[in-house]
């Protein structure tokens, strides 16, 4: 009989790392491993008070321990941040598409974040830079509101030493702490020098950034079947069934939640709630 897709599995929360002062990435071991692709989600439970999806932030190459970069905002995470490592919680999946690693081979690959957005955009870069010698070049841009909130700060270093990779950083915020970049993530793509022609845009963040790096991706020259967004929009069944996620044909739980613009393009609510 074919399993019910509703139904969990229990998974060990193993480690838990205070990541900024809102956000923590909690390792879990599913009762079974959980193949994912980078950019595929899964729905996580915190046992008694509910699920909510999240793109595992961990590499796509390890099935049996998951990372999950959660950022506290309502119900369920909230609880989530409460908890220690060795409870039970439930998982299921993996749910979407995922990120279309296949397609930016030979390419350069600009992964732009934002705040929480590049906790799912680090198992593409997990991908990209396990696969280095299939990418021409990956180029990573983050924003965050102020230098407290900048997600995997302590890998920075290591990810702009790596060959065939480049990084810059800014923050809308600085504070006496900061001798870096200020602006929003979009004043980071005035300064690429890329070759658009050869380059796919991978983007990840709040809906107003998302916005804003596609109007500036635009005004570079990208087409719109160079941009793939991350719309991690509010999802229920995760699997294409109650319709609570759509834009226009599409279900972004199961055609994405990483859409190409060239397919959405044309309808209104693309950057809404
Ligand atoms: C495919 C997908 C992948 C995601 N990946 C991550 C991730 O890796 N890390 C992470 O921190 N979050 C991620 N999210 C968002 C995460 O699912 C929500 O923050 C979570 O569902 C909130 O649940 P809650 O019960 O804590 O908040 P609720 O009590 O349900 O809501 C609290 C507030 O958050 C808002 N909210 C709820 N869900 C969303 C949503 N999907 N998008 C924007 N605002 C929302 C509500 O409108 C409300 O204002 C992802 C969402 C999707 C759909
Ligand atoms: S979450 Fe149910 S249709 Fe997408």
């Amino acid at each position: 009989m074919a399993e019910n897709p509703y139904r969990p599995l229990k998974a060990e929360l193993l480690e838990v790392i205070q990541e900024t002062p809102t956000i923590k990435t909690f390792v879990i071991r599913p009762e079974r491993p959980i193949p994912f692709a980078a950019g595929q989600f899964v729905q996580l439970t915190v046992p008694g008070i509910g699920e909510a999806p999240f793109t595992p932030s961990s590499s796509p190459s390890v099935a049996e321990e998951l990372g999950i970069s959660v950022l506290r905002t309502g119900r369920v995470t909230d609880s989530l941040h409460e908890l220690e490592p060795g409870v039970t919680l439930g998982v299921r999946g993996p749910f979407g598409k995922g990120y279309p690693t296949e397609k930016l081979e030979g390419k350069t690959v600009l992964v732009v974040g934002g705040g929480v957005g590049l906790a799912p955009l680090r198992s593409l870069l997990h991908h990209l830079f396990e696969n280095i010698n299939s990418y021409e070049h990956v180029a990573v841009r983050y924003g965050a509101r102020d230098p407290s909130e900048l997600l995997y700060r302590r890998e920075f270093e290591a990810w702009g030493e790596k060959d065939r990779v480049s990084f810059d950083v800014t923050v809308d915020v600085p504070d006496e702490s900061w001798d870096g970049k200020v602006g929003v993530v979009t004043t980071l793509l005035e300064e690429l020098g890329l070759d658009v022609e050869n380059t796919y845009v991978v983007s990840c963040g709040p809906l107003i950034m998302l916005r804003f790096v596609t109007l500036a991706c635009l005004n570079l020259g990208f087409r719109p079947e160079q941009i793939y967004l991350s719309l991690n929009r509010k999802m229920s069944c995760g699997l294409g069934k109650c319709g609570r996620c759509n834009i226009g044909p599409y279900y972004l739980c199961k055609d994405g939640p990483d859409m190409c613009y060239e397919k959405i393009k044309d309808y209104k609510d693309v950057f809404s709630a």
